[in-house]
Parts: C-alpha cells; sequence; structure tokens
C-alpha cells in the first residue's frame, strides 16, 4: 500500500511525496509521470558511502528501466560530508559529466545527502531539480520536504544554503529496515515534536501507536511518516521561507535539543534524545513563561508528553553540561536574535507559541527544571 501526499506551495509546482512499502522500484516509472520529467534523459544519483552498497543498484535500476542514463556520485558518510568543499567536488564532476540544466539530481539517503544534494541541485547552473529520496526516518519525516537545502561551514551548521522544493519525494519505508536503532530514535523525536504541534488527533494517535512504531510495524511506520509530511506541508504552505512567525515551529524541542548536542560534544547523545529532553523543557517553561504558573509540578501536557517520549524509547537525560555551558550555546545559537534566546514554547497540544527569553530567564528556568528532576 502506498499513500501519496501532495504538497503545494505558494509560487511553487505542486510535488508528491510518495510513501509506502516497496515504493523504491517505482521510482522511475512515477518520475516520467511527473511532465517535467516525461523527457528528461541525465539522472546523477548522490547518495552516501552507507546507503550505497544498499540501495544504489536498486535505484539505479529503476531509473534506468525508463531510459534515464544514470550516473552516480558516492560521498562518505556523516555530517562533515555537508560542507561547500563537498559541494565544488559534485559541481566540478557534474561539469565534467556534461550535464546540463535539463538533468535530474537524485538524493539517496538521510538527511545529510538530502541537504547536500538539495543545495547542489540549488545553484548547479542556477537551479536544477531534485528528487529526495530519504532513507532514514528522520529525512522521511522532516527534512526531505519543505526545501530547505543547507552546507555546513566551520562557523556552524547550515550557514550556506538555499530554498529549493524537491520535484518528487519517494519514501520507502522498506529502506528503514537497515537503519540502526539511533537512528530510529532520531526520527522518533521528530515525529513526537510535530504531534504535539500538530494536533490531538495526531498526539493521542501517536500515544496509542507508540508501541507499534518502537516494533517498527512498517503500516503504522508509513501513517507516521504520512501524517509528519501533511502537517510538515501545511505549515511550510503558511510560511515557505520561516518568515512569518510560524515555520518555526518546527523547531520546537531544539532550542536546549542543539545546546545539549554542542555542549555535550556532537554523538554523544543521539539528536532525537537532545530533541526528547528539549521539549520536556519547553513545556516545563511554557507553564512559568505562557501560563505565569510556578514550576512546582508538571501541566497535563507535560506529564502526557513526558509519557509519550518515555513510550518511544526517548528517555529523561542525565548529561554533564553546566548551566552556563546550555546557556552559552543557546545564545549563540543562529536563531537567538538581539541577545534573547528563542524558543517555541508548547502549553498545550497545538498551542505553541515562540517567545524571546533574556539568558537571565533561561538560566533561571533551568535551574528550576534541574533542582525539580
Ligand atoms: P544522516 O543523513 O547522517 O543519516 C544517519 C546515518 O544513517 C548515516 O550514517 C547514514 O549513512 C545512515 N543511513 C541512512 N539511511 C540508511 C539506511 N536506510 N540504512 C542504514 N543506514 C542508513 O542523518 P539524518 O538524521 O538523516 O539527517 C541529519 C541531517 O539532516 C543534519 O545535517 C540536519 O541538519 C539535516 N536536517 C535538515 C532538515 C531540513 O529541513 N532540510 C531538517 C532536519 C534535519
Ligand atoms: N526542519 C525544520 C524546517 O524544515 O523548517
Amino acid at each position: 500500500m502506498a499513500t501519496k501526499v501532495i504538497v503545494s506551495l505558494p509560487g511553487e509546482d505542486d510535488y508528491a511525496v510518495r510513501i509506502g512499502v516497496g515504493v523504491m522500484s517505482a521510482l522511475g516509472r512515477n518520475l516520467r509521470e511527473v511532465g517535467r520529467f516525461s523527457q528528461t534523459k541525465d539522472a546523477l544519483v548522490i547518495t552516501d558511502s552507507n546507503v550505497a552498497p544498499l540501495y544504489l543498484a536498486k535505484t539505479r535500476e529503476s531509473l534506468a528501466q525508463v531510459g534515464f542514463k544514470v550516473a552516480d556520485i558516492v560521498v562518505p558518510a556523516g555530517e562533515p560530508t555537508k560542507s561547500i568543499e563537498v559541494a565544488a567536488e559534485i559541481w566540478s564532476a557534474m561539469a565534467q559529466l556534461s550535464l546540463g540544466r535539463d538533468c535530474l539530481v537524485v538524493a539517496l539517503g538521510g538527511g545529510v545527502v538530502g541537504d547536500l544534494a538539495g543545495y547542489v541541485a540549488s545553484a548547479y547552473m542556477r537551479g536544477v531539480p531534485v528528487v529526495q529520496v530519504p532513507t532514514t526516518l528522520l529525512a522521511m519525516v522532516d527534512s526531505s520536504v519543505g526545501g530547505k537545502t543547507a552546507v555546513n561551514l566551520p562557523e556552524g551548521k547550515n550557514l550556506v544554503g538555499a530554498f529549493h522544493q524537491p520535484s518528487f519525494v519517494c519514501a520507502d519505508v522498506d529502506t528503514l529496515a537497515s537503519l540502526p536503532e539511533r537512528e530510529w530514535l532520531c526520527g522518533f523525536g521528530e515525529i513526537a515534536k510535530s504531534s504535539a504541534i500538530d494536533s490531538d488527533d495526531f498526539f493521542f494517535w501517536m500515544m496509542d501507536h507508540a508501541e507499534a512504531l518502537v516494533a517498527h510495524d512498517r503500516e503504522t511506520v508509513a501513517e507516521a511518516i504520512a501524517r509528519c509530511v501533511v502537517f510538515k506541508a501545511d505549515i511550510v504552505a503558511q510560511d515557505k521561507t520561516e518568515s512569518a512567525g510560524v515555520r518555526e515551529c518546527l523547531n520546537y524541542g531544539h532550542t536546549l535539543g542543539h545546546a545539549i548536542e554542542s555542549s555535550t560534544g556532537f554523538g554523544t547523545f543521539s539528536h532525537g534524545a537532545c530533541v526528547a529532553e528539549g521539549m520536556r523543557f519547553a513545556a516545563f517553561a511554557a507553564q512559568g513563561i505562557l501560563a505565569d504558573t510556578d514550576g512546582g509540578s508538571l501541566s497535563d501536557f507535560a506529564e502526557a508528553q513526558a509519557e509519550l517520549l518515555d513510550l518511544l524509547g526517548l528517555h529523561a537525560l542525565d548529561y554533564d553540561a553546566s548551566i552556563e555551558e546550555l546557556v552559552a550555546a543557546m545564545t549563540h545559537d543562529k536563531k537567538s536574535r538581539g541577545g534573547e534566546i528563542r524558543f517555541v514554547l508548547a502549553s498545550d497540544v497545538a498551542t505553541w507559541k515562540i517567545v524571546g527569553a533574556s539568558p537571565d530567564t533561561v538560566r533561571d528556568l533551568l535551574r528550576e527544571w534541574r533542582e525539580r528532576a
């Protein structure tokens, strides 16, 4: 069974996100059904060194079957590959392959490959189309949809990039069979985030289906992906370039989450575990900042969210970073403005607000949070 979600954004061609078990084998056929690719000859698959041995042959075959002339580039797996140097190597390789403006870039992999290949496509010959074939849960539920592409600089993550919407997204749940458990947790963090920000319907569906998700039940996983894509498509439609104060809600849990990741050393905890901890804190902080109640006991929402995160295996974190280190990391985050730290706070399901808080306020909240833990 496959689900198709159509993403309709202002000023962009609509695109389909096809989600299901085994949908990768129909990738080529599906692309030929997209008007602009009916005659396309050249397809360049960009993938990484972990994904290539698993899914490159299948992807190439699906494209070749419908007449694409396929080339591929395999980059080293891992975040350091999301660099301007690797992007430049790919641009040179594309020029040497004589790829023109009528070529198609296929991003096969997780968010690293998706962001890198998307950025490469956004700039090559002033822009060629990109198709996202996400192979991590995180990429399926978040990064492959919405058009954010970027590479990192030594000065920070995602500092150079472009908005470049994909022309098609193919999320084959079968590819998740090989995904390491830690990467599943990264996906679960983003799914939990989406459900808490979206609606009672999604949040309580998650409560009911957390066990099946943790067991990697394929139909449940596919439905969770579809729900996230519908949610994200709606948010991005309201605020495509994150300038209207809506898309920022997707950063729920990420302010403290990123600070924990950088203060404890990237990789110490999974991104999902850090986002989950950030969500717990954001729900706690909402009580003090939004509801103006004391932090003595957790709100019903904060309790329910904690229960969901526990069910997903995203337990409260025990980590070493000091409050000063965390505040410093949040103050230097590229999303902070005018010395204020920006948080998405949620006081209930689907009830969120973006607030700027001074470092002193955040310091006090973190202290209260730690004292009650
Ligand atoms: P990733 O791309 O590094 O993938 C995680 C690991 O899993 C890698 O080692 C990869 O090789 C491996 N892998 C991928 N698919 C696999 C599979 N099916 N089986 C086995 N191994 C597989 O990490 P990620 O979590 O997918 O993405 C993180 C990146 O996404 C970050 O750079 C982040 O900035 C970016 N991101 C972008 C957006 C956006 O909107 N553009 C949103 C969220 C995150
Ligand atoms: N993952 C955040 C965004 O796409 O805006």
